[in-house]
């Protein structure tokens, strides 16, 4: 393919991308279905690796991430990001209303209403229509460009395709995890036995300033807009920007409100208190604004906040209620969850009963006794929390201290606490029973062997009847041994002897990560996949050989070791091996882009600004070329990136081999 054809192709493929991002995040609707629009997307990935200098600012694959941000560099705010002040009841609004209209004299004005969001704030900014910058707020004056990791952001447009735009602009807006994002997060890390997050919006904020973008784009920000900032805007209230930032393709909230007078401000404030809980994300309270620019203008600032808009919290409704005792939980990886078993009550039209301590700490943090009486809240997730000890109805003689559990609760085995970590852990990993069924939950689900015939009830029928004690016993089950089990009749049993059998199509990857090996998540195990390809392979590499592998780090590398140390775990490999499941990567026939590097081999080191270094590698193989792990006299090229070691470069320059940059290495493509 010529460059010409190439440009060509790189902007038909960005439209059709752009065409149905679009028809998806701002209308909600698909005209082709997800693997559709991946394959799409890979073919303009491909296209862009090829021709690097082709690549656009605004390419619908930025989306994807892929670039890691060493150091944020600061940006200073063009305009301040102020805060805004807090009121907390209607007589405190009634005295803001009262200030705005003095302060406009006798002149009529209007409010516009919002939610207030529960994120992190961010400020966008365009550029002949092209998104430029993300910063995020910082101290008010300055913050951090964290532009790569905002570029994931679905609903954020990269560009502005409408005629006469101004030239340059801000857009301000919240960046938030959905709550169901933020769950689906959280599912995945406790799945794979990270702890999970406490609270969606710190970590959204941790998230947007991550170095790795592509781990960005998995978590799926999201941003709701309020706020249009610049020179020339041809706008005269703060509803002309919103409806102006909906034209554009931003995503604003459909939740505002343009009001009369302080009244009406009560009415949305009360029409939204209860409503506001089945929004897709948290929320806790209302920003009211003056809707005229020139009379925000006339009301000005004060060295913090704006006068000219304030916000409302709502009361998190928060009710005391008795503490009778705590039960622990055990996860599939043997983590300990404590609970408070709480005298049932009724919190915002449900009744409580539990509510989730997190770990040892928590408990010691909130300094719990059995028996106080404890106030619980019911924030933006299900699952109610316990915020603090009720200490007017603290009655030492009736409570009592809580010592904490030193076994197991289900399996007895004495639990462990590793360095650095709240959780306690099970160590009983082959023996303890909600371990046992957990992992078998794991390897039949969709992401790993997809045997969708098969739920927990089933599961734990079939424990308990002895039939399955580990995921290669489904590979032993007969029709008689499901004729045990409640409700299967001729039907149900062949349709799970046939969910079982086609499981053993699942690829490589699938198996690795349904093994449930502690921090091998899905993207971990594909990568390990690609870079081991059989499953020798990786049983056998050690401890340095794994850290050599892309996305593997101390950590992932050591339960590694640990898991293929194990007995029972080799064992239970070689039942699924024999049972016929895939060990080995089924490479797809890769795609030969051009002759450039052949016969030219590469070692890559350090970190790059515009690949990792598994898109380095695939790029070299694609142009010919080979990739080898060590420095030698035969090697023709030492790619270097930050941060490479001293050592690799000394001998590279010893024995003569050429030192390149990734500017030198996308010239010779
Ligand atoms: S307007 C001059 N509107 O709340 C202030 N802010 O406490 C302009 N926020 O930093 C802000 N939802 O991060 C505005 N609908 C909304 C908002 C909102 C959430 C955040 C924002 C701001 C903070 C101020």
């Amino acid at each position: 393919m010529t460059t010409t054809e190439a440009k060509k192709e790189i902007a038909r493929l960005s439209e059709l991308i752009d065409h149905h991002n679009n028809l998806y995040y701002q209308r909600h609707t698909s005209e082709i279905s997800d693997y559709e629009f991946d394959q799409l997307l890979k073919q303009l990935l491909q296209l862009e690796d090829q021709f690097p200098t082709l690549r656009q600012p605004d390419s619908p694959t930025q989306r994807v991430g892929g670039a890691i941000t060493k150091n944020f560099e600061t940006v200073v705010h063009q305009y301040p990001m102020l805060s805004l002040g807090n009121t907390y009841s209607l007589e405190e609004l009634t005295e803001f209303d009262k200030r705005v209209s003095k302060g406009l004299g006798n002149e009529s004005y209007e409010y516009f209403c919002e939610l207030k969001f529960d994120g992190v704030s961010i400020s966008l900014i365009y550029e002949e229509g092209i998104l430029v910058k993300g910063v995020t707020r910082g101290d008010g004056v300055r913050g951090d460009d964290v532009t790569a990791n905002v570029k994931t952001i679905r609903n954020i447009p990269l560009k502005i395709k409408r005629k006469n735009i101004p030239k340059q602009f801000e857009v301000r807006g919240e960046v938030f995890l959905s709550r169901s994002n933020f769950r689906q997060l959280n599912k995945e890390r406790e799945d794979i036995g990270e702890e999970v997050y406490a609270n969606a919006r710190n970590t959204a904020s941790g998230t947007l300033k991550m170095q790795n973008s592509a781990e960005v784009a998995r978590r799926k920000l999201d941003c709701n807009v309020y706020y249009l900032l610049g020179e020339n805007l041809e706008i005269e209230t703060h509803a002309d920007a919103i409806s102006k930032l909906e034209q554009w393709g931003f995503n604003v909230s459909p939740t505002y409100s343009k009001v009369g007078d302080i009244n009406e401000v009560f009415g949305y404030i009360n029409s939204w208190e209860k409503k506001r809980l089945d929004l897709p994300l948290e929320t806790d309270g209302v920003v009211i604004k003056i809707n005229s620019l020139l009379q925000q203008r006339k009301l000005g600032f004060t060295a913090k906040s704006p006068r000219w808009a304030i916000s409302y919290k709502y009361k998190a409704e928060s009710l005391s209620t008795q503490l009778k005792d705590i039960t622990y939980q055990v996860g599939r990886t043997g983590a300990i969850t404590p609970v408070a078993e709480l005298q049932p009550i009724l919190l915002s039209g449900t009744t409580v009963k539990r509510a989730s301590l997190h770990n040892a700490n928590e408990i010691e943090r909130l300094g719990l006794r059995i028996g106080d009486y404890v106030f619980v809240e019911k924030g933006g997730e299900i699952i109610p929390k316990v915020t603090s000890v009720d200490m007017s109805k603290r009655d030492n003689s009736k409570s009592k201290p809580i010592k904490y559990i030193t076994a197991c609760p289900e399996c007895k085995t004495p639990l462990i606490r590793h360095e650095g970590e709240a959780s306690h852990y099970c160590p009983n990993e082959n023996g303890c029973p909600p371990q046992i069924k957990g992992r078998i939950e794991h390897f039949i689900q969709r992401n790993a062997m997809d045997i969708d015939s098969l739920g927990e009830k089933t599961i734990n029928q079939l424990y308990h009847l002895g039939l399955v004690k580990s995921p290669a016993d489904l590979y032993d089950l007969t029709k008689e041994d499901l004729a045990k089990l409640d409700g299967f009749k001729e039907l149900s049993i062949k349709n799970l002897l046939t969910g079982i059998v086609n499981s053993k199509e699942a690829p490589f990857e699938a198996v690795l990560f349904a093994l449930g090996i502690r921090y091998v998540g899905k993207t971990v195990a594909e990568k390990l996949a690609k870079h081991f390809k059989t499953m020798e392979a990786l049983s056998e590499a050690s401890y340095e050989t794994l850290l050599e592998a892309p996305e593997v780090g101390e950590k992932i590398a050591e339960s590694l070791i640990h898991f293929f140390k194990n007995k029972d775990n080799r064992k239970e490999i070689s039942r699924l091996q024999k049972a016929g499941l895939q060990f080995t990567l089924i490479e797809k026939e890769q795609h030969k882009l051009s002759n450039s590097l052949d016969n030219k081999s590469f070692v890559i080191s350090g970190v790059f600004e515009n690949y990792g270094r598994d898109e380095l590698k695939a790029l070299i193989l694609a142009h010919g070329g080979r990739v080898l792990s060590g420095v030698s006299g035969q090697l023709d090229y030492l790619l270097a990136g930050d941060n490479m070691g001293p050592a690799k470069r000394q001998k590279a320059e010893k024995l003569g081999v050429q030192i390149i940059s990734e500017k030198e290495f996308e010239q010779m493509l």
